[in-house]
């Protein structure tokens, strides 16, 4: 059975080993070890999923900042990065509930902001993304890899039951 919880320090490294698995050397040029750091940030929260003792999937949840991540915090933002299922465990909705935990953590924090880059020709992100509320906000963007990204921002309540 599948456990999404939150990670602690201890999970950062088969966290990301996960994110490496996914991507299979896609990612951009030192981002496994960017994830590494911002795992253990203490602003950060990481959300895995677990199968026994086996970590299968992730996603990090950022303290925003502005300028990209350059300038200081913005208390309303939230910015989610490396969501990343292993390719063996995928469609079973672990994605799915990776979103929606990594949303939820947002909004018990106050950020009611989320966004998120993910490449364009990512068409399986774009739209697990957009079942949960995240839109396109116009801006793009080249990593360090060349690819294509697009930036996506949801309102942190899109995935709340209705009152
Ligand atoms: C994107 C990703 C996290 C989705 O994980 P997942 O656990 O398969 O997601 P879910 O099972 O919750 O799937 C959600 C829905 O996405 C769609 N989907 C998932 N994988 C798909 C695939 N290979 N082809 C087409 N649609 C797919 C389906 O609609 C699926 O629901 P369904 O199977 O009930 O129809 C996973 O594919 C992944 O790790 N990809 C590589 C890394 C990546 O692209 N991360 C996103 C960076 S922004």
């Amino acid at each position: 059975m599948i456990q999404v919880r939150h990670g602690v320090a201890d999970d950062a490294r088969a966290a990301v080993a996960v994110w490496s698995a996914a991507n299979d050397g896609s990612g951009p040029p030192g981002h496994a070890d960017r994830l590494l750091v911002w795992a253990v940030d203490p602003d950060a929260v990481l959300v895995i999923a677990v199968e026994a003792s086996t970590t299968v999937g992730m996603v990090l949840l950022l303290a925003g900042r502005a300028d990209d991540g350059a300038g200081p915090l913005l208390p309303e933002l939230g910015h989610l990065t490396g969501l990343a299922v292993h390719p063996e465990y995928r469609r079973q909705g672990i994605g799915t509930q990776l979103l929606i935990e990594a949303k939820q953590a947002a909004l018990d924090a106050g950020r009611t902001r989320i966004t998120a880059w993910v490449r364009d020709h990512n068409q399986v992100a774009l739209d697990l993304f957009a079942r949960h509320g995240f839109a396109p906000t116009g801006r793009t963007a080249t990593d360090s890899a060349g690819t294509a990204m697009v930036l996506l921002e949801a309102s942190g309540d899109e995935d709340a039951p209705p009152v």
